[in-house]
């Protein structure tokens, strides 16, 4: 199982830089999903999990819990979480363009949140994060 791991954590890696090359300068959100590696994007999200748990029945921790994100109210992923007025503020529904400009910057998105992170620079890896959220957003059968 972990040479499996590393395997597949070193095809992960090697191919970002491919996925780098074939992305245009800036490339929209649009084509950064559209080359998003959900994978990658588990992996990543090690730098969330420090507040965030994201499994479909795990508790909150300083961050609320983030299973079924991607298309949910923005702060109402977790309804028994206590969000601040500067979340709830927002309105609208976790779109793919609501959650980029988040993990971009999220006290820019929301001034005064208590997500205090400083966000996350890399457009692509927050398109991996990203297409994670998605997987972690299925319905459950
Ligand atoms: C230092 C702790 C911390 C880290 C690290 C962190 N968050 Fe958060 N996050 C929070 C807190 C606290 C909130 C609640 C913010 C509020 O109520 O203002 C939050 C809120 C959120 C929300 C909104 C949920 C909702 O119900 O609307 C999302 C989405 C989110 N975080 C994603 C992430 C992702 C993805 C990462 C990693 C790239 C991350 N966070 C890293 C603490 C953190």
């Amino acid at each position: 199982m972990a040479a499996v791991l590393a395997l597949l954590a070193g095809c992960g890696d090697g191919d970002v830089a491919a996925r780098r090359k074939a992305l245009a300068a800036n490339p929209t959100l649009a084509t950064r999903l559209a080359a998003a590696d959900a994978g990658r994007g588990a992996r990543l999200f090690g730098q969330c999990a420090a507040c965030h748990t994201i499994g479909a029945a795990a508790g909150d921790r300083n961050g609320p819990n983030l299973h079924g994100a991607m298309g949910a109210p923005v702060a109402g992923v977790s309804p028994r979480y206590g969000y601040t007025a500067a979340l709830r503020g927002r309105g609208g529904r976790w779109t793919d363009a609501a959650m980029d400009a988040w993990l971009t910057d999220p006290a820019a998105v929301a001034p005064g949140t208590a997500m205090r992170f400083p966000g996350v620079r890399d457009p692509l890896d927050r398109a991996d994060l990203i297409a994670y959220l998605h997987r972690q957003s299925e319905p459950i059968r």
